[in-house]
């Protein structure tokens, strides 16, 4: 069974969420979408999936008060979340709504932010005609999605690890999407200005990487899906740590991103 969205209606999931995005890893990440983005002042800006706000916050920065960011989320947590990093910037304005059915007129924004939503979404295709009807003519969209079986995770127990990535890829809509998202933009309508491979290394287990926070949302996710047991994911975190007390901890995940325009 598909419960796509549901998990960032859990606290702790959404708290854990939070963690990973303040790790130097997510901010390098986000920083290369800024950097592609290539925001000016001024600007009326989307960001579909506002998540904790970390983007919106820094997207309002960017285009100041004289710009306007629109961050949406489906989920209150998330909301919650970003409304109070975003409360000191009146032109930021974080509201509820779906990626699948967004609520603005036609040709609405100059550029749009939409990281890490699509893969979650039951209907990408939905999704990418929303963004294509909101978009100005002219205007950009900077899309980062990851491939999640794109990860290289040392690890010597390989059906445990692949059992337990099965299960945690449920609840994605597309968990591969970035494979099949060149072609799907380009018959949208969309020219595919910039094209990049984001990927995240880890050589160790610590709370200021990616792969810890990681691990904590697999551990609280997974327990009761697909035939997994909290004593399987228990077993499955000790090894990771025994492996990184021994220093031979190695993970990698490559996150796409896609810079388009709208002719
Ligand atoms: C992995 S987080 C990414 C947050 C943010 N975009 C970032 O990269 O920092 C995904 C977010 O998308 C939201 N989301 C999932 N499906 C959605 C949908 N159909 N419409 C709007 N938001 C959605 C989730 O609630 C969650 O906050």
């Amino acid at each position: 069974m598909k419960i796509i969205g549901d998990v960032f209606k859990d606290t702790k999931f959404t708290k854990g969420i939070e963690g990973m995005y303040m790790t130097p890893d997510v901010i390098a990440q986000r920083d290369k979408s800024f950097q592609m983005l290539g925001l000016s002042e001024g600007e009326k800006v989307l960001d579909i999936g506002v998540g904790p706000g970390f983007l919106s916050a820094a997207m309002g920065a960017m285009v100041g008060p004289g710009g306007e960011v629109y961050g949406i989320d489906m989920s209150e947590d998330m909301l919650e979340m970003a409304k109070m990093r975003c409360n000191e910037q009146p032109w930021v304005h974080i509201k509820s709504g779906n990626a699948m059915e967004l609520p603005f007129e036609p040709e609405s924004f100059d550029a749009i932010m939409a990281s890490q939503v699509y893969e979650l979404v039951s209907d990408v295709d939905v999704a990418l005609n929303e963004m294509h009807r909101v978009l100005r003519k002219n205007g950009r969209a900077l899309i980062l999605d990851s491939d999640w079986d794109s990860i290289v995770w040392y690890f010597q127990d390989r059906d445990l690890m692949d059992k337990i990535l099965l299960s945690w890829k449920e609840h994605y809509g597309d968990p591969i999407l970035p494979r099949t998202l060149s072609a799907k933009l380009i018959k949208k309508g969309f020219e595919i200005k910039q094209l990049e491979v984001f990927p995240i290394l880890n050589i160790k287990l610590t709370n200021n990487n990616f792969s810890y926070w990681l691990v904590k949302l697999i551990n609280d996710l997974v327990p009761g899906r697909k035939g997994i047991t909290r004593e399987d994911v228990e077993l499955w975190v000790k090894k990771l740590f025994d492996i990184d007390s021994k220093g031979e901890y190695f993970f990698n995940i490559n996150r796409y991103l896609f810079l388009v325009n709208k002719n």
